[in-house]
């Protein structure tokens, strides 16, 4: 199969970690006989250094022209970057919100599970039976307080700054239709977070999202509010199966999922529209502190790209070797620096970045 990926390595720890995904895709081409061209593109504080702006025009054609996109992070520490004394519209997450939008990316799935290799590293109280929890937040992604209308004023000569939570219910009934598609190929469940308590946008989503259910009579629908859920993942992660859930929520639950799993460094993420196509990138961010020292977890990237190989391409033999080859590089005792045991490091070997990336190759 020749599929063409764009690659948007990014900031701080995003070349690095890319790097090391891409190596796993080549093993993978190599193994499979596939063959992938790739196209790196700039985008964040990079592009901003070159171009002035956080995406130019031709960063997006060249992933609209392309089958997926995978990415690393974007963004550098907003206190000491010169790309956050711009204008708003002009900092490197504004790139990433566009690039989202023009791709039409409205359904971003983040799975969260335990490896039972890690099962020492989840910070969770111990359950009877050992901890075993695995599950997939389903963000909007398009839609939400993130692309509602936004200002800051002076207002009665007090600077008031205003941000706007919008959805439609064709926005809520597309992502809800995706969570439902998810949910039938898993455990048959699905949870609609929201704040129906207080926001109209919620009140919208609860009912959208109860329409859409009767399509799927096999499926159970529960609704939580969001603070009860931020709640339950840390209490009783176990109990979820799908969350589906607006982009402001979705995106802080995302990264409590990630530190139940035992690091941020784990949890991967796909971002798709309608057809196939998909931005592949870690959920966690750019890692500024750590950046150029080599030693970032390169296993949200490669899973990402494990998604890229499931999702945009269909190859799910592929899909499954690299995810084999993770959990078989956790078992030979491999870990990046976030990974080694708080219970104690016996047997546990380190690796930086670009070694843990060769050791899950090999595994493929
Ligand atoms: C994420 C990130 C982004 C988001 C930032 C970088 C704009 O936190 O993908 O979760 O909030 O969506
Ligand atoms: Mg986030």
């Amino acid at each position: 199969m020749n599929k063409k990926i764009a690659v948007i390595a990014g900031d701080g720890i995003g070349p690095e970690i890319v790097a090391q995904a891409r190596k796993v895709l080549d093993g993978v081409c190599e193994k499979y006989g596939h063959t992938f061209t790739y196209t790196d593109v700039l985008m964040g504080g990079c592009s901003i250094d070159a171009y002035g702006v956080p995406l130019t025009d031709e960063t997006i054609e060249i992933c609209k022209a392309s089958d997926a996109v995978l990415m690393g992070s974007i963004g550098g520490n907003a206190a000491t970057s010169p790309w956050y004394k711009l204008a708003p519209e002009l900092r490197p997450e504004a790139g990433l919100l566009k690039l989202r939008k023009s791709l039409n990316l409205y359904c971003n799935l983040r799975p969260a599970y335990l490896f039972k290799e890690l099962a020492d590293s989840c910070p969770l109280a111990a359950k009877e039976g050992g901890r075993n929890f695995d599950l997939v937040i389903c963000r909007e992604l398009t839609g939400g307080l993130y692309f509602g209308e936004r200002y800051t004023k002076v207002k009665d000569g007090v600077i008031t700054a205003v941000d706007t939570a919008v959805y439609n219910e064709n926005e809520i009934r597309r992502i809800a239709v995706k969570a439902f598609e998810i949910a039938m190929k898993r455990g048959k469940k699905v949870c609609s977070v929201d704040k129906a308590n207080v926001l109209d946008t919620s009140r919208l989503w609860r009912k959208v999202v109860a329409d859409v259910a009767k399509d799927y009579p096999e499926v159970e629908l529960s609704n939580m509010l969001v603070d009860n859920c931020a709640m339950q993942l840390v209490k009783e992660p176990e109990q979820f199966d799908v969350i589906v859930t607006g982009n402001m929520f979705g995106d802080i639950l995302s990264d409590e999922a990630s530190m139940i799993t035992g690091s941020i460094g784990m949890l991967s993420s796909a971002s798709l529209s309608d057809g196939s196509f998909g931005l592949y990138e870690p959920s966690h961010g750019s890692a500024p502190d750590i950046a150029g020292l080599g030693i970032a977890n390169p296993i949200a990237t490669i899973l990402s790209a494990a998604m890229m190989l499931h999702y945009s391409f269909g190859l799910l033999k592929e899909a499954d070797a690299v995810e084999a080859a993770v959990k078989q590089t956790l078992a030979d005792g491999y870990r990046s620096i976030d990974l080694m045991s708080r219970t104690g490091a016996e047997g546990l070997i380190s690796q930086n970045c670009s070694e843990l990336g060769d050791r899950i190759c090999e595994r493929i």
